[in-house]
């Protein structure tokens, strides 16, 4: 995987502090003691400190010199459940609520990166997406012009002529159910972003639908050509083109019919689908019947960077995604 390679290299050559709520858990012991003897980051596991030694002990592996802290008894424990309840008084949170949150090692994890204490969180290998959103989106919030936060998977398709060689990004894949225009056209500013940012490509970006330019007319196809506008407007430098079928979006053939003139028809390499049904659907159709690689789901658009796990993951991949919050981290993406 030589994306992947890439970004260990990255993550390497300026080494940051991630933290990992879910310290407990066996994966978790393992990935850290796979990133700590390649120097991918400086590691803080969130448990019980003699819970996690044992586990790493029986796991057979070394997590010496990786700093465990336990939310329950940590030092820090009154500041952030301060900082938290100045956040989130305005929503009815108490200090005495705001205390007891702070224990969560998820709320926990995300203050440490509020305060500068660590530079990036990763969680999910026990938890939902929504478990680690939430404290994001209270504690985190979005970087400074950006209003909606999201998710992209970086797609490597084997053997593909369309995109990058077959490289693409696809968005959103995992956060926002049904986002307006004015919400899809943020969508479409921050993985244009990304993929200039973090993946090094010229974005052009497809606001994908079931119509091209006006062949179809329906309320979903006029939320994706009334996003494309906005996106325009809001950026102009950026190439985002739409309402585009996805042929038209891929296949030069098909674009020169269907939208001729068009910057990015024909030749798209970023994918900004209309809802997360049709987001998450499409990047596993392509994973499964294409055996397309599938990084993420990474998250965009907040302040600092906090990532996502399936529950499924394995070791390995909690290991690329520490390498890519890294990397988001050292590019303050
Ligand atoms: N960007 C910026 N701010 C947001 C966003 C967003 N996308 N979504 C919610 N917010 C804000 C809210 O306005 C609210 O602000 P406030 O409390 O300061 O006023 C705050 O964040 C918290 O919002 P809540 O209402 O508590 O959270 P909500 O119930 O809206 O849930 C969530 C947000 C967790 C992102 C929800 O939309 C969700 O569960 N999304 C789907 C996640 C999912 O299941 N994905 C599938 C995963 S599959 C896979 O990963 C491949």
């Amino acid at each position: 995987m030589e994306l992947m390679k890439e970004f260990w290299k990255m993550a390497k050559s300026d080494v940051k502090r991630i933290v990992l709520p879910e310290g407990e858990e066996d994966r978790t012991i393992l990935a850290s003691a796979m990133i700590k003897k390649e120097g991918l980051a400086d590691l803080i596991l969130l448990g019980n400190i003699e819970k996690i030694k044992n586990k790493a002990k029986n796991l057979g592996v070394d997590i010496n010199g990786i700093k465990i802290v336990d939310p329950q008894t940590s030092e820090s424990k009154q500041l952030y459940a301060n900082g938290f309840y100045e956040l989130r008084k305005s929503k009815g949170v108490t200090l005495e609520k705001a205390e007891k949150t702070i224990e969560d090692p998820m709320y926990f994890g995300t203050m440490m990166v509020k305060l500068g204490d660590a530079d990036g969180l990763v969680s999910g290998a026990v938890h939902t997406t929504g478990d680690l959103l939430r404290p994001g989106l209270q504690i985190i919030k979005t970087a400074p012009g950006i209003s909606t936060v999201s998710s992209f998977f970086i797609m490597l398709v084997p053997n593909c002529e369309y995109g990058d060689n077959g490289m693409f990004i696809f968005s959103d894949c995992a956060v926002n159910p049904n986002p307006t225009a004015e919400q899809l056209a943020a969508i479409a500013i921050s993985t244009a972003e990304t993929a200039k940012n973090l993946c090094n490509m010229d974005p052009k970006v497809a606001m994908l639908s079931f119509s091209t330019k006006g062949s179809a007319a329906n309320e979903l196809v006029d939320k994706v050509s009334k996003a494309t506008e906005i996106a325009k407007e809001l950026r102009p430098d950026l190439q985002i083109d739409g309402e585009l079928q996805l042929d038209a979006a891929l296949v030069k053939k098909v674009a020169d019919q269907k939208a001729p003139g068009s910057t990015v028809a024909g030749q798209a390499n970023v994918l900004i689908f209309p809802d997360l049904q049709a987001g998450n659907i499409g990047y596993k159709l392509v994973q499964r019947l294409a055996n397309a690689e599938a990084i993420g789901p990474v998250c965009q658009g907040f302040a600092k960077p906090i990532n996502d796990l399936s529950r499924g993951c394995s070791a390995e991949d909690i290991v690329n995604v520490v390498a890519v919050t890294a990397v988001q981290a050292q590019k303050n993406v």
